[in-house]
């Protein structure tokens, strides 16, 4: 009997021989749709090839697409378990041609594959057309040989496949399996076609048009195939079985769960562990894709299938967690096909055993108050919503969760009244709201919360995606659109731009829609809501448009660098300072990081060195950067950095990176750096590029301050450096390494010659000055003594030290000294201890510079000083300050 995993093969391995480039399945979560929540066909990554967006250098394409029905408009949820063919998770194969082959070529391969590889007997097989595609019907009949009857017209929207509102479309033709006529059901078409005898198994789109917002559909530029085929559905089919469940590959999952749990596949307990081995597959593969469990958008889908999956569990008297018990059994079913499960087995592991763990806490009591309550109402009668709301609220049951307990009873919820409880509870939390202050308009990040719910961020795993706009803002205010040159704050529901926190600054980018451009100068976040600050470049952006949205790579590149090596750098501090290093505050920005941390002095060139060093040898370690999520508690209990004084959710990010070298302080081998955070990072440790501290400073009391660059930033500076030392050494006519030694060897050699000028000077000055040839001229003035000289080559701060030398040549009297500086006048007067009773300094220097152009002057009666604009009238200054001495 063929496997799935073989049957997968088989498809795919036919039309590589036919061509086609057989790629990869796209991640669940869709980049380039903003309107699908999960990639639910194969054609969602081919969307923009159909429509000529985007060329490939293949025509040709097959696939096995991973789908996720669940939460959006395709939900299958409520349905798993109790159905033969619902799941959440499923492959859908499919092939593909972009303006390659049509129609004929497209029913040829179809017919061939079934018939002959997959030896499905013809006379099984039927297929529908849209009921005007004679073309299709013939195609089939030369094809086929398929008689009239078996070739159904189908008038209805069954036969032409719309993408959605808008996009790619054109009708198309399916093809069904007869399961013969013991099973009740009628050929599609007919009043009985829901039965259960004729089953779909795939679906050929002839994409030949394209659909618009208006309602108008226009004729693409290429005509082209898209199909898709439930791989559970025909595998079904191959392996004799009637109902999906009972193929091997979900077989396998199943018992794995009977095993884990010791309850009987088959018995009373069936439901629960198709339940279980469905939803198995779906949190796997959505945590392997980036989804983590949340309480908004896709990742709250994800905490509803987990937490139904846990309900079952529990049901089967699983005593511990046991979803991550079943994971290794899931890599063996599809590790091979997709390589993303094996590698993110631990994360898988970790994430649901954490969920399980926490749920299980609340599940009981939460299923007690279920049961209590169902049993005061009257037989039959709807669960209130307020009850579900409880059950939402307090014990984390999501409202599928809930119903999905009461369907077993027969029973159903007021979903009405839990809406009213929910829109209350939200208007509590708003009215309790007091706000940062920060923003003016707050508020209105509350109503469009409301409105639109939490923005999906995606830009841990991309920079470029589509969204859908659900809000604008100018001025405060919500706007229709807004038009170029007009500052605008746009809001998406979903965005690989990274709002400002944590220290990490926003993003910057552009948005496009098909009517303009608009470029991000910042994202911020208020309520869960990413505001993307722009400015319309050209035409117009509006409400409700589709956008593709494009992170300026290189700036995130470096701060991504910078992000990661703060990290890096804080565990290296405590390696080189000590485990109370604590950080106070960072900034990782595009051209540098800032890290303050707590610490009561100076980095010592040594401990700078050390850091500096450490951090450049875990860069070079290479290790991959992990992030998990944990509870707070958790993670503190693996000893992860938190901020101090930071409040954490109930779930936190850890970022893992580097391994102990073995001379450091953990045992070899363990996490070097573990800390809480939110950020985006590098995938490597050797992204970083390189690091290099620019320097420590006081930042505030006991609080430093690193600067620091990596990457391109750090070797431009190293060169810049490198360039400057060459210039120094070059002038110095030395080798670069003799540099150091010759500089300190010329400041000595300078201050030994400063030293030797100013004795020389003050010689000089005595002597009589160099512009004045000739000895101060003394007189006695009033029975004074009074020395005055016009000095040059002297400053004035030359003239206390001489002024104390002429004082003490004339052991009595009084001096006044005139240096021309440049042009102006420094003045300096003196007067002996023996004369100060009879005349001030002060007013000496002061009736001086009164004649030089100056004001005031000051000092003390035996020492003054001051100065003026203009030395000219030297003379007239010493005449001035010899009135004052006459009295
Ligand atoms: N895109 C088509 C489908 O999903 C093939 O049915």
């Amino acid at each position: 009997m063929a496997s799935l995993n073989d049957i997968r093969s088989t498809f795919l391995n036919y039309f590589e021989k036919q061509g086609h480039a057989v790629v990869a399945s796209s991640p669940l979560v869709p980049r380039n749709d903003p309107t699908l929540l999960f990639a639910n066909s194969g054609m969602v990554q081919f969307k923009n090839l159909f429509t000529g967006l985007e060329t490939r250098d293949y025509a040709r394409a097959t696939t096995s697409q991973k789908c996720v029905r669940a939460g959006g408009k395709h939900n299958d949820l409520d349905n798993v378990g109790y159905t033969a063919r619902h799941h959440t998770f499923f492959e859908m194969l499919g092939n593909f041609s972009f303006g390659d082959y049509f129609k004929e070529e497209a029913i040829t391969f179809a017919w061939e594959l079934l018939t002959q590889e997959f030896g499905i007997p013809k006379d099984k097989l039927l297929v529908t057309v849209y009921h005007t595609d004679d073309e299709a019907a013939q195609i089939w009949k030369k094809v086929a040989g398929l008689s009239d009857d078996k070739i159904i017209r189908i008038p209805t929207d069954d036969n032409f496949w719309r993408m959605g509102p808008t996009g790619p479309c054109g009708p198309c033709t399916e093809i069904f399996y007869d399961h013969g006529e013991d099973i009740w059901g009628g050929p599609p078409g007919s009043a009985d076609e829901d039965g259960d005898r004729f089953i779909e198994i795939w679906n050929v789109v002839f994409m030949q048009n394209e659909q618009f917002e208006d309602g108008s559909m226009k004729p693409l530029k290429m005509q082209s195939i898209d199909t898709g085929m439930g791989l559970e559905r025909v595998g079904a089919l191959l392996q004799g079985k009637h109902d999906n469940y009972d193929t091997d590959l979900m077989r396998n999952l199943i018992e794995a769960s009977a095993h884990a749990t010791g309850v009987d596949p088959d018995g009373t307990g069936k439901t629960h562990h198709r339940v279980i081995a469905d939803h198995l597959r779906s949190t796997s593969f959505l945590i392997a894709d980036g989804v983590m469990p949340a309480n908004d958008g896709r990742g709250y889908v994800l905490r509803r299938i987990m937490r139904r999956a846990m309900r079952h569990a529990h049901l089967l008297g699983a005593k511990d967690p046991l979803m991550h018990r079943l994971v290794p059994a899931l890599v063996r079913q599809m590790g091979a096909a997709f390589p993303e499960l094996g590698q993110a087995q631990s994360l898988i592991e970790e994430t649901l055993h954490l969920e399980e763990t926490r749920f299980r806490q609340t599940l009981d009591r939460g299923l007690k108050l279920l049961d209590d309550e169902l049993l005061a109402l009257p037989e039959g009668s709807t669960l209130p919503g307020a009850t579900a709301f409880k059950l939402y609220d307090t014990f984390g049951f999501p409202l599928d969760l809930t119903q999905d307990a009461l369907r077993e009873k027969g029973r159903e919820v007021d979903t009405d009244g839990f809406d009213t409880a929910m829109a209350e509870q939200k208007a509590k939390a708003r009215a309790a709201w007091s706000g940062t202050g920060e923003a003016a308009d707050s508020a209105i990040w509350f109503d469009i919360l409301d409105a639109h719910g939490a923005t999906d961020f995606l830009g841990y795993d991309t920079e470029t995606a589509e969204g859908q706009i659900a809000a604008l803002v100018m001025d405060g205010a919500e706007a229709q659109s807004a038009k170029q040159g007009q500052e605008v704050q746009i809001i998406l529901n979903q965005t690989p731009f990274y709002a400002e926190s944590g220290g990490q600054v926003g993003d910057k980018g552009v948005i496009k829609t098909e009517t303009g451009l608009a470029r991000i100068s910042d994202t911020k976040k208020s309520q869960g809501v990413f505001i993307h600050i722009a400015i319309v470049e050209s035409g117009e952006i509006s409400k409700g448009a589709a956008a593709v949205l494009e992170v300026d790579h290189a700036r995130r590149t470096a701060i991504r660098a910078n992000h990661s090596a703060t990290h890096l750098l804080h565990e290296a501090l405590r390696a080189a300072l000590g485990d109370r290093v604590a950080q106070r505050g960072s900034l990782n920005a595009q051209d540098r990081l800032r890290f303050d941390f707590s610490h009561g002095k100076a980095l010592t060139l040594d401990e700078i060195g050390r850091v500096e060093t450490e951090v450049n040898a875990y860069i070079r370690q290479n290790a991959v950067v992990e992030t998990r999520i944990m509870t707070p508690d958790d993670a503190r209990a693996i000893g992860a950095q938190a901020l101090f004084g930071e409040k954490y959710g109930d779930e936190v990010r850890v970022v893992s990176m580097g391994m102990q070298a073995g001379s450091g302080r953990g045992s070899a081998g363990s996490t070097y750096s573990l800390e809480l955070c939110g950020g985006t990072h590098v995938r490597r440790t050797g992204d970083i590029g390189a690091f290099v501290l620019l320097g420590d400073s006081a930042s505030s009391a006991g609080v430093r301050r690193i600067e620091a660059l990596t990457g391109q930033a750090a070797m431009e500076y190293l060169r810049t450096q490198d360039q400057r030392l060459a210039e120094v050494a070059s002038d110095l006519k030395a080798q670069a390494a003799d540099v150091p030694a010759r500089v300190k060897a010329l400041l000595d050699e300078r201050k030994a010659l400063s030293n030797e000028v100013a004795q020389l000077r003050r010689e000089l000055a005595m002597a009589g000055g160099a512009g004045q040839g000739g000895e101060a001229a003394g007189e006695v003035v009033n029975g004074i003594k009074f020395v005055a000289q016009v000095l040059s080559g002297v400053s004035g701060k030359d003239l206390p030290a001489l002024i104390d030398e002429h004082k003490a040549r004339i052991g009595s009297g009084a001096v006044l000294l005139i240096a021309d500086a440049g042009g102006k006048a420094a003045v300096a007067a003196g007067v002996t201890e023996d004369s100060t009773g009879k005349v001030s300094a002060v007013d000496l220097v002061k009736a001086a510079v009164a004649e030089l152009g100056g004001k005031g002057g000051g000092g003390r009666a035996d020492m003054a000083q001051g100065g003026g604009k203009d030395v000219t009238n030297a003379q007239g200054a010493i005449a001035a300050a010899k009135q004052i001495l006459e009295g």
